[in-house]
């Protein structure tokens, strides 16, 4: 049985977390599967399946794309460990409870409700799903059932999940949602996190559970030195922080206070290099270069200085970008 094969190679992951090959090559093979299962790849390069899909503040990424995701090989290998350890940790809260999973963007193979469900009984853990692409929804409703999963999941909604309304949305232990890219570039993480969090009980956990934009200054690397040196220069955006003066009331402002960084002093510097560090749960982090997610800019930083000061902002409205202006 498929399920059953999903499980062991599921478990194969959580076992060798820190064994890159072994990652990379029982995802290939998960892949494999479920290329089979769905013949997404007999889908072909159709516009349909390549255009992104606007929100309301963002945009959302293509059927292929995003099952593309699936093949960022520790992002994947993380974020299963952690949502795996986060379910453990809410039946030890919660004990005989079931254990109620909004996802909010599953994408064309919803991994995180295929390769994670296997592993409980359907009494232990319910997943509502939601998703903007309704061609990625039906391929993962597809998926789902051929892999005999129905039983975990409740819900099925085709919709924006900036402005969705979550029904009974008390109730819910768990909102997992991997919308984003490196600087949080387009996807829509930020007001999914702005829409749903007050909607949701205090006590419900985000997977991921923030993201922190951070700028650090490199220095010239001197001679002798193996790694030049790096210093933090300033957290452009903490998501969690922002998010939280929304009591439910608020509208999406049009962007996020602006944050300014001097770059003159008596030091001079090299780069300013743009992290887009992913806390996912607990001490699971994605680190730079580890995933797409978390590929770096680095901006060369040229003397004599145009200008002293550089200043970022998170911009909201129209859609979600990180802009700078110096
Ligand atoms: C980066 S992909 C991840 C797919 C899958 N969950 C995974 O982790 O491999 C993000 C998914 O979220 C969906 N998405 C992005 N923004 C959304 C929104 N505002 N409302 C609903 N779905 C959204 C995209 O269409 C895409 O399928």
């Amino acid at each position: 049985m498929l399920k059953n094969t999903i499980k062991e190679l599921s478990t194969t992951i959580l076992n060798n977390q820190s064994d890159f090959d072994t990652i990379k090559n029982t995802i290939d093979e998960i892949h494999t599967h479920y290329l089979e299962t769905t013949n997404i790849g007999d889908l072909g390069n159709s516009m349909q399946n390549l255009a992104a899909v606007p929100t309301a503040s963002g945009m959302a990424l293509s059927l292929n794309h995003a099952a593309a995701c699936l093949l960022d090989y520790r992002r994947t290998a993380k974020f299963l460990q952690a949502m795996v350890s986060l379910i453990r940790e809410k039946q030890q809260q919660h004990p005989n409870e079931t254990i109620n999973i909004f996802y909010a963007g599953c994408g064309p193979y919803a991994p995180f409700i295929t390769l994670v469900a296997p592993l409980f009984k359907a009494s232990e853990v319910q997943f509502a799903i939601l998703e903007i692409n309704a061609a990625s929804l039906q391929m993962a409703e597809k998926l789902i059932d051929k892999l005999q999963l129905t039983d975990y999941v409740t819900e099925y909604h085709t919709a924006d999940a900036v402005t969705f309304q979550i029904p009974d949305a008390k109730k819910y232990h768990i909102l997992f949602s991997e919308t984003l890219d490196a600087l949080l570039y387009r996807e829509s993480y930020v007001p999914i996190l702005w829409n749903m969090l007050p909607q949701l009980n205090e006590n419900c956990a985000v997977i991921p559970n923030n993201v922190i934009v951070q700028a650090s200054m490199t220095f010239p690397q001197k001679e002798g030195e193996d790694v030049r040196k790096e210093k933090e220069a300033a957290v452009i955006l903490n998501v969690r922080e922002a998010v939280k003066i929304n009591n439910g009331s608020k509208t999406l402002p049009n962007a996020f206070d602006p944050i300014t960084i001097n770059l003159a002093g008596d030091e001079k510097y090299s780069t300013m290099i743009v992290d887009t560090k992913v806390h996912i749960h607990n001490d699971i982090w994605l680190y730079r270069n580890e995933s797409s997610l978390s590929i770096p800019l680095e901006m060369e930083i040229v003397y004599p200085l145009d200008a002293p000061n550089v200043t970022f902002f998170y911009q909201l409205k129209p859609s979600v970008e990180l802009k700078l202006k110096n």
